[in-house]
């Protein structure tokens, strides 16, 4: 199996569309509600040409199986991710491999150390998996969210 990332492109606007309004990628966002492809179209290409947002897609054998997406927050300095994968490719824990190869083409490009977070909900226990065995921490929880953090040097 030959896994690999690379930059988002605007061909992929109807694929990221799909993915995020796949029933249980909803379920696992907190903002739940199904998604219009104009809004969608509209987001897409303004977080393409975000220098403080990267979009990533997963390859496995050159089949896109899921994405991870960095937002830099500027305010607080660090790097917020939201990541899935398409159905077909759960159950064989590949969110941790999308996890630490989009890290690790994130930090390539940055200078110096980086912060990365995930916000994840308390039910969501194969998302907390994942960033736990890429080595986040476990920051703090609110009442429905569990907040991981990792330093990159
Ligand atoms: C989150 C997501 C990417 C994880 O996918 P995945 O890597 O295929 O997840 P897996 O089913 O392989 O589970 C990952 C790990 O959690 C464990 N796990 C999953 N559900 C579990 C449960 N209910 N109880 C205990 N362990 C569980 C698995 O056994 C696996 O452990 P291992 O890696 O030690 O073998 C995928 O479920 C997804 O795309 N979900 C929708 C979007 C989403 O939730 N994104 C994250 C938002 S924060």
């Amino acid at each position: 199996m030959h896994l690999s990332v690379r930059r988002a492109t605007e061909d992929d606007c109807k694929l990221v569309f799909d993915w995020a309004n796949e029933p249980e990628v909803r379920k696992a966002s907190f903002n739940t509600e199904k998604i219009e492809w104009s809004d969608h179209s509209n987001w897409y290409f303004q977080k393409l040409k975000n220098p403080n947002s990267l979009i990533l897609i997963l390859e496995v054998d050159g089949f896109p199986a899921g994405q991870i997406r960095f937002d830099r927050d500027i305010e607080q300095n660090y790097f917020l991710i939201s990541f899935l994968l398409d159905a077909k490719f759960r159950g064989m824990s590949l969110g941790t491999t999308l996890i630490s190869k989009g890290v690790e083409y994130l930090s390539s490009a940055q200078k110096g150390s980086i912060v990365c977070v995930g916000f994840v909900k308390k039910e969501n226990v194969a998302s907390q998996r994942a960033f736990q065995k890429n080595e986040f921490l476990l920051e703090s929880e609110s009442n429905d969210n569990l907040k991981f953090v990792k330093t990159i040097e």
